[in-house]
């Protein structure tokens, strides 16, 4: 198996790869669907699932000229399974089986986490097994303990919000665009630290689970109580950052503590927060940890890691030549364990 083409369609992002077993990435292209449902304030499932038909072909057709191979060339195919909208989904699903039927090659399922969860082995230096892995994306919150492909161990997760969707909601309260997380970034780098101070959601509960909801509403009545000019909303944009990266990475430490462990992996979009990133970084350090991450273009949805993960999936389990296909909105990582 050296050749994989990777799908990715479970939400907002049609994502395309090649991978190869030997040579590594040899092309992904990414069409977002994010302009399209700003106008509505987040996803609409029926739209996403139609912009992933007009999309995911052409992209493909675009890999196949930049890594300069023919379709006959693929190996075997990897598509998003789950989890995530079950009507985005089918789209990368359907073509997947059918491309693989017509061709007479594998066709393997992928889970969304996994492949977020094994991006930052795609990039130099690369992490080894065992690691933790905060994972950190618009649905989820989770950190997990990672001793090789397929053993995975929850060690903790959000019990309400997930990260990403708390960046997403302070940032509509603060009238910026859907999805948000990066743009109050952006804003909050204008604000003055200190100025407001926002709950730590369950900072010291001595656990490694998270609670993100009660944010949401600290930033709706912060943003009731003052006239939101543009240094105000700064400011609060910069104090619910504050907020949001003090837990995630008192608990990743926590959990690098607990675990014995000295890696830490961050994946998923709010990866890509370079604050987050930064306050990792100096807390690692202290204890003697190394933080890795995925380039900043597969923090956030992408083809590349649904290739990958195909990969190295496909190295360790017998590859099954059947085409029919369901997906599985919600999917728990923990199911995927082997052994
Ligand atoms: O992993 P991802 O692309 O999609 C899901 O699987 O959910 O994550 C998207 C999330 C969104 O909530 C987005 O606002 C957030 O990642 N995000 C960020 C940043 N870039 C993306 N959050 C904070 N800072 C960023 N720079
Ligand atoms: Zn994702």
């Amino acid at each position: 198996m050296k050749l994989i083409l990777g799908i990715e369609s479970s939400c907002d992002e049609t994502g395309v790869a090649l991978y190869h077993t030997e040579r590594g990435l040899l092309a992904h292209a990414l069409h977002s669907q994010i302009a399209m449902h700003n106008e509505y304030g987040g996803v609409v499932p029926e739209l996403a699932s139609r912009d992933h038909v007009r999309h995911v072909l052409p992209l493909i057709r675009e890999i196949a000229a930049q890594a300069d191979c023919k379709l006959t060339d693929i190996d075997a195919v990897a598509y998003t399974q789950g989890p995530g909208l079950s009507g985005a989904l089918l789209v990368g699903a359907s073509v997947a089986c059918s491309l693989a039927y017509a061709l007479s090659i594998p066709a393997l399922g992928v889970h969304h986490l996994e492949g977020h969860l094994l991006s930052p082995l795609l990039s130099k230096p690369a992490p080894e097994f065992p690691f933790v892995a905060l994972l950190v994306s618009g649905g989820h919150t989770q950190l997990m303990r990672v001793d090789g492909v397929g053993k995975y161990t929850l060690l903790g997760e959000t019990l309400d919000d997930a990260a990403g969707e708390a960046f997403d909601k302070s940032a509509k309260l603060l009238g910026l665009n859907y999805p948000g997380g990066a743009e109050l970034a952006i804003l909050a780098l204008t604000g003055t630290p200190g100025r407001f101070k926002l709950p730590r959601p369950m900072l010291h509960s001595g656990d490694l689970d998270f609670s993100f909801s009660g944010l949401k509403t600290a930033v709706r009545t912060l943003s009731k109580q003052h006239t939101l000019d543009v240094q105000t909303r700064a400011d609060i944009a910069c104090a619910a950052q504050e907020a949001i990266v003090e837990v995630l990475a008192s608990k990743a430490m926590a959990a690098l503590k607990q675990s014995g462990l000295k890696q830490l992996v961050v994946a998923g979009g709010v990866g890509a927060n370079q604050q987050l990133r930064a306050q990792l970084d100096r807390t690692a350090k202290k204890s003697g940890s190394r933080v890795f991450y995925p380039d900043l273009e597969f923090c956030t949805d992408n083809g590349a890691m649904i290739a990958f993960a195909g990969a190295l999936r496909l190295q360790q389990q017998e590859t099954k030549r059947d085409y029919r296909f369901n997906v599985k909105p919600r999917w728990d990582l923990q199911e995927l364990n082997i052994g």
